[in-house]
C-alpha cells in the first residue's frame, strides 16, 4: 500500500492557496454579495437542521473540502467503519457503534460474525430490568422498591450516560432518581452515598475492561457501604448490576452473569451510552424512550452513510473544523447548547473528541506536520454570554464555535423560551457581523456623550466579527433529537480522524499517567521512593508533612 500523506496531496495545496484569498474574506461581505447564502448553506437531516452559512466559505471552499474528504477515501472508509473492519488499526478492532443503535435483526458483523443477535439480546436484557425497576417489581434487601440508582463509572462509562440522563428526565417524570459516582475524590463518594437509604439503592458498575482503579475502588465503597446496613451478602445481587465487556473480572468482584449486561470490544467508551452503558439512561426515561433515543441516532447513521458528501451534515461539520483548524490554524472550537438539558454536552464533547483526535502520528508511525484535533470547549447559553463571551467578540483569536438551539421547550414558560433563542441567534449574528467604526460612532454620537469623550471610547466600541459559527437548530429536545445530535457529533470526529489520517478510536496517551500515578501511590503508603524530578519530590514532602494519619 502506498503511504498516504494528505498534506502532499494537490488539493491540500489547493486549499493552501484558497485559504490566503480567504484570510480577507469578511463574512459581513459574503452575505451582502450573496442574498441567498443562507438557502445555500443549510441543510436538514435526521430532524435536525444545520445553517452553516455563518462561516467563512464559498462554494469553491466546499468543493475543495469534499475533494480533500475524497482524497483522503472518505467514502471507503465509512464503507470499512459499516463492514466492521479494523478501523481501530492499532488495537485491531472494528468501530461499530452504529450497529448499536440499528434497529433491524441483521446488518453488522465483525470478523464475520453478525452482531445484532447480540445487540438485541442485552437490549432485551435491559428492557426486562428497566420495566422491573420503574414498576416497582424489583426490590431491595428487605422488600423494598429501588428510589435511587448510582452509576459507577468514569470517562465513557460516566460522560454520555450522565449528560443524557440531564438532558431527558424530567425531575416530575416516573423513574428512579440518577446518580453518578466517578472521581475517586472521597467527597463525591460521601456526597452521593449520603442521603441514599442502601435498601432502595441500585448500583449500575459500569466499567469495559472492569480494571479501571476510580471505578473498582468506588465499587468496593458502595459494596462496603451496602452490606454494612443489609443482612447479608446476598443482597449484592439484588443492589449490584455490571455492564462490561470482562465478564470474567465482573463475576470476580462477586456479581453473577444474571445480572452482567454485556459490552463488546468494538465499542469504544466514549461511543457506547448506546449500549448497556447507557443503563442509567433507560432507567431514568424509560424503555421507549432509550428506543427514541436509539432511532434518533439511527436517523443520523443514515444519512451520514447516504447521502452525498457535500449534503451530507456530519461531513459538513468535519470540513468546516478541518477548515478552521488546519488551515486557519484555529486552536480551539467552542460549543454552546442554549438548552439547559445540555449544560454537560461540551464536557461529553471533550472526551469525544480530544479523546479521539488528539493523536499527532499517522497511520504509518509518521509525525503529522500539522495540527490535528481542537480543543473542545464551551457551557450553556446564556450563561456563557455573561462569562466568556466578550473574548469571542473582541478578544485576538479567531474561535469557531457551534450553538445549538431548539425552538420549543417541554417546559414553556411565559417569554423564557423565545428571549433564549432570540440570545442564541443573535449572538451568531453579532459574531458574524461585528460593528464597524461607522456604527460604533453613530452610536456614540446618539447617545449625547460629547465628542472628545466619543473620540476616546470609539475604539473600544468596534466589533471586529467575523467570527464564524454553525447553528443546530432542534424542534425541541426529545430523545430522538438527542440521539441524532450524538450521532452527527461522532460521526464528525470520525471524518476529521479520516482526513488527517489518524486512529481515532485508541487512547494510548492517557495510559501513561495511569502508571506513574500507581508508582506514586506506591510511595504515599511507604513501599520504597522513586526516582522524580525535584518538583515531584517536592510535592511527595509536602504531602508528608501534611498528611493527617
Ligand atoms: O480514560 C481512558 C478510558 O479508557 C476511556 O477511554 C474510558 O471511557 C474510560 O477510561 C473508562 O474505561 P472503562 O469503561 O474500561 O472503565
Amino acid at each position: 500500500m502506498s503511504r498516504y500523506v494528505i498534506q502532499h496531496t494537490p488539493v491540500w495545496q489547493a486549499l493552501i492557496r484558497h485559504h490566503r484569498e480567504a484570510a480577507d474574506w469578511h463574512m459581513r461581505d459574503l452575505f451582502a454579495r450573496q442574498p441567498d447564502r443562507f438557502a445555500r448553506f443549510s441543510l436538514t437531516a435526521a430532524g435536525l437542521r444545520l445553517d452553516y452559512s455563518k462561516n467563512r466559505i464559498n462554494e469553491e471552499t466546499i468543493a475543495l473540502l469534499c475533494q480533500l474528504a475524497q482524497a483522503a477515501r472518505l467514502p471507503q472508509q465509512m464503507q470499512a467503519m459499516r463492514a466492521g473492519a479494523p478501523i481501530n488499526y492499532s488495537e485491531q478492532r472494528a468501530a461499530l457503534h452504529v450497529a448499536l443503535r440499528h434497529p433491524e435483526q441483521e446488518g453488522y458483523t465483525v470478523v464475520g460474525q453478525a452482531v445484532m443477535p447480540q445487540v438485541h439480546a442485552v437490549r432485551e436484557q435491559m428492557r426486562v430490568l428497566v420495566d422491573a425497576v420503574r414498576a416497582g417489581q424489583w426490590r431491595g434487601y428487605g422488600g423494598a422498591t429501588i428510589t435511587d440508582v448510582v452509576n459507577i463509572g468514569i470517562g465513557g462509562s460516566d460522560l454520555g450516560p450522565r449528560m443524557v440522563v440531564e438532558a431527558l428526565q424530567a425531575p416530575e417524570a416516573p423513574g428512579p432518581r440518577v446518580h453518578f459516582l466517578s472521581n475517586i475524590d472521597p467527597e463525591q463518594l460521601h456526597r452521593v452515598l449520603s442521603g441514599l437509604n442502601p435498601a432502595r439503592t441500585l448500583f449500575i458498575v459500569v466499567s469495559k475492561s472492569f480494571t479501571t482503579l476510580e471505578t473498582r475502588l468506588n465499587a468496593e465503597a458502595a459494596r462496603t457501604w451496602l452490606l454494612a446496613a443489609a443482612p447479608d451478602e446476598s443482597a449484592i445481587a439484588q443492589h449490584f448490576v455490571a455492564v462490561s465487556s470482562n465478564l470474567t473480572a465482573v463475576q470476580a468482584f462477586g456479581i453473577a452473569p444474571a445480572q452482567t449486561f454485556a459490552m463488546w470490544d468494538w465499542v469504544g467508551g466514549r461511543y457506547s451510552v448506546w449500549s448497556a452503558v447507557g443503563l442509567s439512561v433507560a432507567l431514568a426515561i424509560g424503555m421507549d424512550a432509550f428506543d427514541a433515543f436509539l432511532a434518533g441516532g439511527h436517523a443520523m447513521d443514515d444519512h451520514f452513510f447516504n447521502a452525498p458528501l457535500a449534503e451530507n451534515m456530519p461531513v459538513l461539520l468535519g470540513l468546516m473544523g478541518i477548515w478552521y483548524n488546519t488551515f486557519f490554524k484555529a486552536h480551539t472550537h467552542a460549543v454552546m447548547p442554549y438548552v439547559h438539558g445540555l449544560r454537560s454536552l461540551p464536557a461529553h464533547l471533550q472526551q469525544l473528541d480530544m479523546e479521539s483526535n488528539g493523536k499527532r502520528i499517522g497511520s504509518h508511525g509518521e509525525r503529522l506536520g500539522f495540527d490535528t484535533g481542537p480543543i473542545i470547549w464551551g457551557d450553556v447559553g446564556v450563561n456563557v454570554q455573561h462569562a466568556f463571551f466578550q473574548l469571542l467578540h473582541q478578544g485576538t483569536r479567531l474561535i469557531p464555535a457551534d450553538f445549538i438551539v431548539c425552538v420549543n421547550s417541554l417546559h414553556e414558560h411565559g417569554l423564557h423560551q423565545d428571549h433564549l433563542f432570540a440570545n442564541g441567534v443573535a449572538q451568531t449574528e453579532a459574531l458574524m457581523r461585528g460593528k464597524t467604526r461607522e456604527e460604533a460612532r453613530l452610536e456614540l454620537q446618539q447617545s449625547g456623550v460629547d465628542d472628545a469623550t466619543a473620540q476616546r471610547l470609539l475604539p473600544h466600541k468596534v466589533f471586529p466579527g467575523n467570527q464564524p459559527s454553525n447553528t443546530l437548530l432542534l424542534d425541541a429536545l426529545t430523545p430522538a433529537a438527542l440521539g441524532a445530535l450524538l450521532a452527527l457529533y461522532e460521526h464528525k470526529v470520525f471524518v476529521q480522524g479520516v482526513i488527517w489520517g489518524i486512529n481515532s478510536f485508541d487512547q494510548w496517551g492517557v495510559e501513561y499517567g495511569k502508571q506513574l500515578a500507581q508508582a506514586v501511590m506506591a510511595e504515599l503508603q511507604g513501599q520504597g521512593e522513586g526516582e522524580h524530578d525535584a518538583s515531584t519530590q517536592g510535592l511527595l514532602a509536602w504531602h508528608r508533612q501534611l498528611r493527617q494519619s
